[in-house]
């Protein structure tokens, strides 16, 4: 009799530029597992059939943009690193239970602390109160960090306090984006994480820091990896910071995510090559 065969999927709307194919794929075709990942472009209207769907014919599926808070509501349960965020990236079918969780914040901190060592303590500004920067936020908070967050939207910034000190009892400051309030929450800051869209394709020039508001005691850190080196971490590296780029929290999210679904180490170091891979148009 042949070996099970496993389907992952990855739902959300565009999902056609997404690296996660190929950083799941050469995962399992490393370990040799019969398994496959696929992009399933979800148009509006068709998620909860998808999510129905997903019970029968897969063992899990990662979330993307725009379904991560709209798919809570379709699933059995959810973990703590879920509920917590309000949002899912990641969901394991359970012979049909379907479990959200997120690894969007843990992959962050496994990323920051592989590339910088412990991070707990640090003082950090985190650009952006989006869905990113939410998970981002709550795992540096968990990790007592004293996180300023710098949002256009003061509104939304102000929200996400609003649930840090319900959920967690912790308080973060809140900041806008002019140049000299950033500069100044900077100047006493160990790093800074970019976790809004600014500076990604098609507008890659743009930045919302650049070389002479930091100085190299600040460690910087992009979250987004189109391009791969963003003028941010360009701007930082002139100033002699030291970086860390959006491929690092891609591909430690999806090994977490491998491991929810498989319980096998990930390979990290074919993953890695792999995200690389395509994100530089190899593949
Ligand atoms: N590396 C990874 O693993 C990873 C994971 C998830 C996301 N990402 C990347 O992270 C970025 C954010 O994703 P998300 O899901 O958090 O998106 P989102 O929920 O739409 O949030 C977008 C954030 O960017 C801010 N923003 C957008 N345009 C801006 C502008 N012109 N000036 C200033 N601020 C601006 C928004 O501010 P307002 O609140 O004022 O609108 C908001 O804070 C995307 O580039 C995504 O690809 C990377």
């Amino acid at each position: 009799m042949s070996r099970p065969f496993s389907l992952y999927m990855l739902v959300g709307n565009p999902v056609s530029g997404s690296l996660s194919p190929a950083i799941h794929n050469a995962a399992f075709r490393a370990l040799r597992m019969r398994a496959l990942y696929v992009a399933v472009e979800t148009p509006q209207g068709y998620l909860s059939q998808v999510v129905s769907a997903s019970r029968f014919w897969t063992k899990g599926f990662n979330v993307t943009i725009p379904y991560k808070v709209d798919v809570m509501s379709l699933l059995d349960r959810l973990d703590r690193s879920a509920s917590l965020v309000e949002a899912v990236n990641t969901v394991v079918n359970r012979k049909g239970v379907l479990v959200g969780y997120n690894t969007d914040g843990e992959g962050a901190m496994r990323a920051l602390e592989k590339n910088l060592g412990p991070i707990s303590g640090m003082r950090v500004v985190v650009l952006g109160a989006g869905g990113a920067a939410r998970a981002i936020v709550f795992s540096l908070v968990q990790k007592g960090c004293q996180v300023v967050v710098a949002n256009r939207t003061v509104s939304r910034a102000e929200a996400l306090a609003a649930i840090l000190r319900k959920k967690l009892g912790a308080e973060i400051r809140i900041i806008g984006l002019r140049k000299r309030e950033l500069k100044k929450a900077l100047s006493g800051s160990d790093l800074l994480i970019n976790a809004t869209s600014v500076g990604m394709l098609p507008h890659p020039e743009d930045t919302l820091v650049t070389a002479d508001m930091l100085s190299p005691e600040v460690s910087v850190m992009d979250i987004v990896y189109k391009p791969l080196r963003t003028r941010l971490l360009r701007e930082a590296e002139k100033a002699g910071c030291r970086t860390v780029d959006g491929l690092q929290m891609l591909v430690y999210q999806a090994a977490l995510s491998f491991k929810l679904w498989t319980r096998r180490d990930p390979p990290l170091h074919t993953m890695m090559r792999a995200a690389k891979r395509a994100a530089e148009g190899r593949e």
